[in-house]
């Protein structure tokens, strides 16, 4: 260390002018205890039902790495390494399609806008759709990224009631006549948090309001092929009243691998233009090489294979853990039954904070994620959401037992 040099850096450190404040929208973005403490559940020991994360060992490795070879490997390699055009990879956008159709929701490669994850489709739409002050009907709770991004677009979200069949068509059209909503979001399948799935009866409900009342919808639905019991419903975005104002948002995340970052959205012609652009301001595009892997995967692996032991493995987890709550939690806890998904949505009986109960979770390494952070207007504290996919069955029957005794010492 030169101690001359140090000097005149301490001197200059104090006689700088400071640098500008942070923009609005940032400056309430804070890390928050919650968070903090999460950061802890990586620990050893820990079993953790926080994060949503599927299973890495799950993951189709030797599929997704012969994909990649094949690519790497062939006459694309240098296509796939170079700059591509914002939509997305051609031949992804025709098979994303095909299975978009397959499942109910009729869609042509034009239709999608390849995204880097599904979480950049909502800031896409965010960006293009909402000024500030503009307000967004939310259900309530809902999932937490998705209020962050609207917010941080200056949006106003107003939240709609619902129960375990999803939102109410009827409040959803008194809410709509009043606020003048730009948008609804709706995660329509095994919702995060709550793992509650969005009627047919009422998809119809809903779609008539907004053909009614005039407001975009946005379908948000990365666990819609993860469905553990019952017949796969029709996408929201399928409804043919809203067929110029759906939105719909689909995902590798969950049924492929999260770290690839690979999203589609699909949009009625009229804002696919202005999307792009927003994008190209954002990415230029997403990453051209994994794009063309997972084309190439989509096109030669058993992906619905693939899905099926998802749901196979998924389901005996869901199960665990449900069991595991019967067994283990005190009188008077509630929680859902997701026919889905990745997520239970439990309520302690009382007047507690479960943002209280974590660090004593930790201390006995059990973690969850306390439920206030998914409200978007006054929170019920005594929530929280369990996440079951990423523990075997074992596992998860141990880490309920001990969130069990520490609920009960807690209340
Ligand atoms: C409802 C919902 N939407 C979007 C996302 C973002 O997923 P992706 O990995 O595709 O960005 C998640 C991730 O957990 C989610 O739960």
């Amino acid at each position: 260390v030169n101690p001359v040099t140090t000097l005149a850096w301490v001197t200059s450190s104090l006689t700088r002018t400071p640098t500008p404040a942070l923009a609005g929208r940032a400056a309430g973005v804070t890390s928050s205890l919650v968070r903090e403490l999460l950061a802890l559940t990586e620990r050893q020991g820990v079993i953790s039902f926080a994060g949503g994360l599927p299973a890495p060992e799950l993951f189709d490795v030797d599929g997704l790495r012969e994909a990649f070879d094949r690519v790497l490997g062939g006459a694309e390699a240098r296509r796939a390494l170079q700059y591509a055009t914002t939509e997305g990879h051609a031949i992804l956008r025709a098979l994303l399609a095909a299975r978009l159709t397959g499942r109910g929701l009729p869609t042509e490669a034009d239709d999608l806008l390849v995204t880097t994850g599904s979480q950049q489709g909502l800031t896409l739409v965010a960006t293009a759709l909402l000024d500030p002050g503009a307000v967004v009907l939310v259900e309530e709770p809902t999932y937490l990224a998705a209020l962050q991004c609207f917010g941080l677009a200056g949006a106003r979200l107003v939240t709609v009631p619902g129960d375990d069949d999803g939102i109410d068509p009827a409040a959803l059209e008194e809410i709509a006549r009043r606020e003048q909503p730009s948008l609804l979001y709706v995660v329509s399948n095994f919702a995060n948090p709550t793992g509650r799935t969005l009627t047919a009866p009422r998809r119809a409900a809903v779609a008539a309001v907004a053909e009614a009342l005039g407001f975009w919808v946005m379908e948000d639905d990365p666990y819609g092929e993860l469905r553990y019991r019952g017949a796969a419903l029709t996408p929201l975005a399928a409804r043919p009243e809203i067929a110029d104002r759906g939105l719909y948002l689909g995902s590798f995340s969950k049924i492929g691998a999260p770290g690839l970052r690979l999203g589609w959205l699909r949009t009625p012609g009229s804002i696919r233009g202005p999307l792009s652009v927003v994008k190209q301001a954002g990415d230029l595009h997403t990453s051209a090489i994994d794009q063309a892997a997972v084309a190439s995967y989509l096109a030669t692996a058993d992906l619905d294979g693939h899905i099926a032991s998802l749901r196979t493995a998924y389901s005996l987890r869901r199960d665990a853990m449900l069991e595991a709550l019967a067994r283990s939690m005190p009188v008077g806890t509630t929680w859902s039954q997701p026919d889905g998904g990745m997520f239970v949505w439990a309520r302690l009986p009382g007047d507690v904070d479960t943002a209280d109960i974590l660090p004593r979770a930790l201390a006995a390494d059990v973690a969850f994620v306390p439920g206030a952070a998914f409200f978007a207007g006054s929170p019920d504290r005594a929530t929280m959401r369990l996440s079951f996919t990423t523990h075997t069955p074992f596992e998860i029957a141990e880490g309920i037992e001990r969130l069990g005794r520490v609920v009960g010492q807690a209340i």
